[in-house]
């Protein structure tokens, strides 16, 4: 491949069509944030998918298969973020505490219209680790109450849930979920299994980060509802690569990151809080809301009247991430005009793809579920007697292909995992067999 890189100029910064949208109204709660058609995005589908792999500030000499752990940034997010500090900045000033109200409740409204639920119930964060301890720490669990989950969710997941153990006698059970699963009806029929009388919630990943297993999320949050329990779901591997929207996976919480699959930059994501759960948390995060008895202070807060539900009594960082959210804005408008539904078939393409690679190699077991509806854009192997951190060192010093490795219950070797956003190319695929090929010799 002999692309050059390409980086994010002041000239892009200033000529982004984003940004020349936005104005010295950045701030105001009329702008109207990125919903500008694309005008250069190509027709055909070859074409697109170029184009598409130069949109985020990528290092095209290397392949990066990993954006589990981080995606690249959407230069067009960048500009804009970039636009709304400088805004921000200059018009300090003019700074009215009505326009947080106004553009909170745009925010929500757009960020909530493209996951599927009300702007009520959006609250934003700084990822999916912030949005999941909001929800443990806000909860009246109390000691003996038990939580099921599973033994493979991310530590920023689980680690809220161990500290409470620690500190209020919370008890965490943790199923052990086989690798690769074999249906949804064995996950359902592990959680089923040790759920108790004394159980208060149930946690599980959407798209499991060390393997991609698509868990059955909606038979899950019935399987809950119908038994009285609270539903966690973790979104963070799930946001940017699938189509869905939350109404129909009928969760009672769901975490999720923008800085992954989606194309906006770090420390930003979201909390979905169905309407009926908003009662049954409390905040950790005030910002001088919702005191009663009133709370006074030198400057005498109204509580930002006009803020969306679940926004106003969790904690309204909009402020604080505004320049951020413009640009996580800028993503989800990009994914929509893309299309959600042609991101994700690309996605499942080149997992097909890489899988049946992966399945030529003598020796490689594939650890992610092969049958359909199992799986997403992330795929995990083990290669007996073949350390998976020897492994990604050689794929990355021999091929400049960036893989990740990961511990793994019960394999002392570890796994290797690879994950494939659009903007990746079968040609990266075959680049990573070749490497395969040669570090397993
Ligand atoms: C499944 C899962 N949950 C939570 C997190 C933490 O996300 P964040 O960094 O947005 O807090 C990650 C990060 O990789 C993840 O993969």
């Amino acid at each position: 491949m002999n692309d050059s890189t390409p980086r994010l100029t002041r000239r892009d910064l200033l000529a982004s069509s984003v940004v020349t949208s936005l104005g010295a109204a950045a701030l105001g709660a009329s702008a109207p944030a990125a919903s500008q058609p694309i005008g250069s995005m190509p027709a055909t589908t070859k074409e697109l998918w170029q184009w598409f792999r130069t949109q985020p500030v990528l290092d095209l000499q290397r392949t990066y298969l990993d954006v589990a752990t981080a995606g690249p940034t959407l230069r067009a997010a960048m500009a804009t973020e970039y636009r709304v500090r400088d805004s921000q900045s200059l018009n300090l000033a003019s700074f009215a505490e009505g326009q947080w109200s106004a553009e909170s409740t745009r925010m929500a409204t757009a960020f909530g219209g493209f996951i599927g639920c009300d702007a009520d119930e959006v609250v934003f964060t700084r990822g999916t680790g912030e949005a999941l301890a909001t929800v443990a720490n806000g909860l009246d669990l109390n000691a003996g109450d038990e939580i099921v989950t599973t033994n493979r969710e991310h530590p920023a997941t689980v680690s809220p849930w161990l500290l409470l153990a620690r500190r209020r006698g919370i008890v965490v059970k943790q199923i052990d979920l086989p690798a690769p699963m074999s249906g949804p009806e064995q996950a359902l029929g592990l959680f089923a299994g040790a759920v108790t009388d004394k159980t208060k919630a149930i946690l599980f990943s959407h798209v499991q980060y060390a393997d991609g297993t698509l868990m059955p999320v909606q038979e899950l949050c019935q399987f809950a509802r119908s038994r009285n329990l609270i539903s966690i779901v973790d979104g963070a591997q799930a946001v940017g690569m699938l189509d869905f929207q939350l109404r129909d996976l009928g969760c009672d919480f769901y975490g999720t990151s923008f800085h992954k699959w989606l194309g906006g930059s770090n420390g930003t994501g979201m909390l979905y809080v169905r309407r009926d759960m908003l009662e049954r948390i409390w905040p950790t995060l005030p910002r001088g809301i919702d005191a009663s008895p009133p709370v006074i202070t030198p400057t005498q807060s109204n509580g930002h009247i006009g803020v969306p539900a679940a926004l106003h009594k969790l904690g309204n960082i909009v402020p604080l991430s505004w320049a951020p959210l413009r640009g996580a804005e800028v993503a989800l408008d990009f994914q929509q005009q893309v299309l959600r539904s042609r991101i994700e078939a690309r996605i499942r393409e080149l997992t097909i793809y890489a899988r049946l690679r992966l399945q030529q190699l003598p020796g490689v077991e594939v650890l992610t579920p092969n049958r359909p509806g199992l799986w997403a854009g992330i795929l995990a192997c083990h290669v007996p007697g073949r350390l998976a951190s020897d492994i990604t060192l050689g794929l990355v010093r021999g091929h400049r292909v960036f893989a990740r490795d990961l511990q793994w219950p019960g394999k002392s070797e570890g796994a290797v995992r690879i994950s494939l956003h659009a903007f990746n190319t079968h040609d990266e695929i075959d680049k990573l067999f070749a490497g395969l090929q040669q570090v397993l010799r």
